[in-house]
């Protein structure tokens, strides 16, 4: 995810800068730069690549500044290039900023101005800011007003850092819904992401909250609310350390990353959801509508949990939008000669966006003519600038060799391609259109829900840490929830684990059943509810141990399981992006349970980009 550094004070503020933008390199990022004010003006070098690449290059005029910005970015808007990298800077090239988070109505934004002769250089959503502050600093000759006044205008998320030549010794900074931290000195004032940027220089910090903005120059600083109300901001002390701090206070990447859930989830859905249409905007499929609408059918391939999650799309995309879908292994796919034409769209599922098998794939249907779309977390990646076009997670970067932030924003990111075609197709219609659109902007609150049970999966791990074998089943949607509830207690725990639709179990695998080979059931009250009822019944009748992921109404379900993980009440069709997350967490404590390494399991790798 993108990473914030600024500084102001007397000591020379590059090596600050650059030192603050190594400590966020964990973060994971694709471009970095700086940003100083030095002698009346306004310096940027900016670069594709690393930190160090950005350092190499930069001029010795930058060295006597003592005040600056400094960015690592992960890109949403925009492939990774030394142009769409932060700092990005005003027409007079007097105002410099940058931004971690997404500004939602930044085509408004980038068309207003455009009107008033403001030139635009990036592909980012960020330079619509830095234009728009522009703007009002023609009005208030002010900074801090001036960022201000023109976050008042911005829907989105944000954490920002600005300077000006203008004003060569103040730097202003703000927030909502992306973290921002100041560092108070001794006559010198960092701001950061993130502590980890800042903890060498100083301890003592401010947490700036959502809707605050702050103006920081060596005497001091000021924090105020956007609205222009004074707020009094209390100093705390940083006690983490360096590598506490980089796991976010988690043990583990992977904590973080299930943690991080409702805030990814909220992330994919930011900006693409019309309420009063009761549909989904994706900017990124705007091109291909035409071709995905006359398709005769679908086709989604991938690997492993992202194979997982077009199973999933299938189901919705078959319910709701009614078109016929096949979902396939990209490895399978690619060997087996397909039947595929110019009239089919092919779907790519992929975090990376550089799994060989995806990516092959993928050139074999290209290569037969069919459309291609990807659905894909790394911008810029390979599978995202092979297709026709597609739709990004906006998850942020995923460390853990685990996929699950990365899981439910695919979900999240097809059920929205869902209401979209659905809508568009007349198999939704507008009230139901509506309801769907309410139910995905509660669903990050309702993640946060499911997340509150940690300890009773504690619990429940405890138990069963030294079983061997493990079944999960689950019907309908939840059927490759049980798949993918598998794969994660294989894949940390190495616990051997099987799933399974809940009706199948009759037709073999009951005959494993005994008090040593626990049974998850994925149980949602969804339409298959009472169906699979009677299969819990059947695991009873042989004394098997049932573990459920039920429906937080639900007292049946008490009566039969020996331990039950709530998910609030959604749809049908989203109930995977809640009652996968108790299963992740259950694989992660049996697996620190046993001892394993949860972020880098043996044999596996974050991209797999071999066959
Ligand atoms: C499982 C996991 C893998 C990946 C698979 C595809 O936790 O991470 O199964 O899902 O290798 O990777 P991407 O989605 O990057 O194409």
């Amino acid at each position: 995810m993108c990473g914030i550094v600024a500084y102001v004070g007397q000591k020379p503020a590059l090596p600050i800068l650059l030192d603050g933008l190594k400590r966020l390199e964990y973060r994971g990022y694709d471009s970095a730069g700086v940003a100083v004010v030095t002698d009346g003006h306004l310096l940027i070098h900016k670069k594709a690549g690393k930190v160090r690449d950005v350092a190499a290059g930069i001029p010795m005029d930058f060295e006597a500044a003592t005040i600056g910005i400094g960015h690592t970015r992960w890109a949403t808007h925009g492939e990774p290039s030394d142009t769409n990298a932060h700092p990005h800077f005003d027409c007079a090239g007097e105002i410099a900023l940058v931004h971690n988070g997404i500004i939602e109505n930044y085509a408004a934004i980038k068309s207003k101005l455009e009107a008033g002769g403001h030139v635009f250089k990036t592909q980012t959503d960020t330079e619509a800011l830095v234009h728009l502050v522009e703007d009002w600093y023609r009005v208030s000759h002010d900074l801090f007003t001036a960022v201000r006044l023109a976050l008042l205008e911005v829907h989105g998320a944000y954490g920002i850092a600005v300077v000006s030549s203008r004003e060569p010794s103040r730097v202003v900074a703000a927030r909502k819904g992306s973290p921002l931290v100041l560092g108070i000195g001794n006559g010198e004032y960092f701001v950061a992401s993130d502590p980890a940027a800042i903890i060498s220089n100083t301890r003592q910090v401010v947490y700036l909250e959502d809707g605050e903005i702050v103006s920081l120059d060596p005497s001091g600083y000021v924090t105020k609310t956007i609205q222009n109300a004074d707020v009094m901001k209390k100093v705390m002390e940083v006690t983490l350390e360096l590598e506490q701090i980089e796991k976010g206070g988690y043990d583990h990447f992977m904590l973080k990353e299930i943690h991080e859930q409702p805030e990814t989830i909220m992330n994919t859905l930011r900006g693409r959801l019309n309420e009063k249409e009761g549909t989904a905007r994706l900017g990124g499929l705007r091109e291909l509508t035409d071709r995905i609408l006359a398709a005769d059918r679908f086709t989604i391939t991938a690997c492993g949990t992202s194979w997982h999650a077009g199973l999933v799309g299938q189901y919705m995309l078959e319910q709701y939008a009614r078109i016929p879908v096949r979902v396939e292994y990209a490895s399978e796919f690619r060997y087996r000669n397909p039947i595929v034409g110019p009239s089919d769209v092919v779907w790519l599922i992929s975090q990376s966006g550089e799994t060989a098998d995806t990516l092959a794939a993928l050139r074999e249907a290209r290569a037969r003519g069919a459309t291609t779309a990807g659905i894909v977390n790394v911008v810029g990646s390979s599978i995202a600038r092979e297709t026709d076009g597609g739709t990004y997670l906006h998850a942020g970067p995923e460390i853990g060799v685990a996929s699950t932030k990365a899981f439910t924003s695919q979900l999240t990111a097809l059920s929205l391609i869902t209401l979209m075609l659905g809508r568009l197709r007349g198999t939704i219609g507008p009230d139901q259109g509506r309801a769907i659109v309410h139910e995905l902007e509660i669903l990050p609150e309702k993640a946060e829900k499911v997340l509150e049970q940690e300890q009773t999966v504690r619990e429940i791990a405890r138990e069963f840490q030294s079983i061997r074998n493990f079944l999960y089943l689950g019907r309908g949607y939840n059927f490759p929830v049980a798949l993918e509830g598998a794969l994660k207690l294989k894949e940390i725990s190495y616990i051997h684990a099987e799933g399974y639709p809940a009706a199948e179990m009759k037709h073999g695998p009951i005959a494993l059943i005994d008090r040593d080979m626990p049974v998850v059931f994925i149980t949602p009250r969804d339409g298959t509810y009472k169906k699979v009822l009677s299969n819990i019944q059947e695991v009873k009748a042989r004394k098997g141990r049932l573990i459920a992921v039920a429906d937080e109404n639900d007292q049946e379900i008490t009566r039969l399981a020996d331990f039950v993980l709530r998910v609030p009440h959604t749809l049908d069709f989203l109930t995977p992006i809640l009652t996968i997350i108790p299963l992740q967490l259950l694989a992660y404590y049996i697996a620190i349970d046993r001892g394993c390494n949860v972020d880098q399991p043996r044999n596996l790798a974050k991209s797999v980009t071999v066959e």
